[in-house]
């Protein structure tokens, strides 16, 4: 087999994560305080992937290639893939060709995440060599992904965006691997209703024409990170496989459970019930972290109760009256009580914002 290469996909506008991502790509809001991104090209280079394209959108590329860079802190090299318009996942294969040429490929949604990496998958591809292998998982609102059927063989029948009646509970999964064949499906379909070239249509396009489609149904767990709540999950899932470390500074404080506290974050007479992590540079006093928070580089919080939550880097919570939880603060958010009387709750929020009040 050529040289499998890597694909990812981090372009979009990410509206279901508004306001974070009037100012950030979705794909660089930090799941355990690293960019959801990292996990995708982390996992392609333990599965022996060393060149990686990256599909990136006008708006929002430059942000991804300052924070990706050229790949050598991952050890792979990075090709940056500008996509002018985002008119749908096969249209960023077309938009990737030149680079794919006719090598294989994992194409990776940069807003997935898949427990347990890609290896074992990238192995069945080379061993079985189907013509695409896709991956499949059971979900409750299979309406809002491509759903796949199958038959008694566990052969891939058919596979519908989005549909308003599924016929299944089995949801294609945010990574793929294709043969070069998926360049000429692509250029045989018609664009969906939402007016995007569906990668699910060219991978029906293969089923029609007879080739092999190989379906693996996912066995750890898969998030797309699209939502807060699908955020907070992430954090969750992977805040819970964390290797405890403590190498901040902390001054009358207890730390409990799996904590990272990165070098250079101070705590205060502050407790922290993990897991959780606190980064770099980060200033806790006098405060209660509860499980399932990421507190980013440079937060500070003072005087609050927080948990189940995550903060990006330089917000600051202070004196809270009660406990603040699942939420996500974006970069330099400051919460605190109004300066002065009258006692009133005073807001600067930008568009889209959602606050939940006592
Ligand atoms: C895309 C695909 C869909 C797949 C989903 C996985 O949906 O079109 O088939 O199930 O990713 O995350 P989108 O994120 O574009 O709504």
């Amino acid at each position: 087999m050529n040289e499998l290469r890597g694909l990812i996909l981090s372009g979009g506008k990410g509206t279901r994560l508004r306001p974070i991502t009037h100012t950030s790509a979705k794909q660089l809001v930090p799941v355990a305080n690293k960019p959801v991104l990292f996990y995708g090209i982390e996992a392609m280079a333990s599965a022996g992937i060393r060149q990686i394209g990256i599909i990136i959108a006008p708006e929002t590329g430059d942000e991804i290639r300052e924070v990706a860079g050229d790949g050598s802190q991952f050890g792979v090299e990075i090709t940056y893939i500008p996509q002018a318009e985002p008119l749908g996942l096969a249209h960023a294969v077309l938009t990737a060709e030149p680079f794919l040429g006719d090598h294989p490929f994992v194409m990776y949604l940069g807003d997935n995440l898949l427990q347990g990496g890609i290896e074992d998958l990238v192995s069945a591809f080379r061993a079985n060599e189907p013509d695409a292998l896709i991956l499949l998982t059971q979900v409750d609102d299979p309406e809002n992904y491509g759903v796949a059927e199958l038959d008694g063989d566990n052969t891939v029948t058919r596979l519908v965006e989005k549909p308003k009646e599924p016929a299944t509970d089995l949801a294609l999964v945010g990574v793929y691997m294709f043969t070069p064949g998926i360049h000429d499906a692509a250029r045989a379909i018609e664009p969906s209703p939402r007016g995007e070239l569906e990668i699910t249509d060219a991978i029906q396009h293969l089923v029609d024409t007879g080739q092999r489609v190989e379906p693996h149904v996912v066995r750890g767990w898969w998030k797309d990170t699209g939502r807060l709540d699908d955020m907070l999950e992430a954090n969750r899932l992977i805040l819970d496989a964390l290797e405890p470390r403590i190498d901040g500074d902390l001054v009358d404080s207890t730390v409990e459970g799996r904590v990272i506290v990165e070098e250079g974050a101070t705590l205060i007479r502050a407790t922290v019930r993990g897991p959780a992590v606190i980064g770099a540079g980060a200033r806790l006093t006098d405060c209660y972290i509860g499980p399932y928070t990421a507190i980013d580089a440079d937060v500070e919080i003072q005087n609050a109760e927080i948990e189940h939550s995550i903060l990006l880097a330089g917000s600051s919570v202070r004196n809270l009256d009660g406990r603040m939880e699942s939420s996500l603060l974006g970069r330099n958010v400051r919460i605190h009580p109004a300066p002065r009387q009258p006692r009133a709750f005073r807001f600067m929020v930008g568009d889209n914002s959602e606050i939940g009040i006592l």
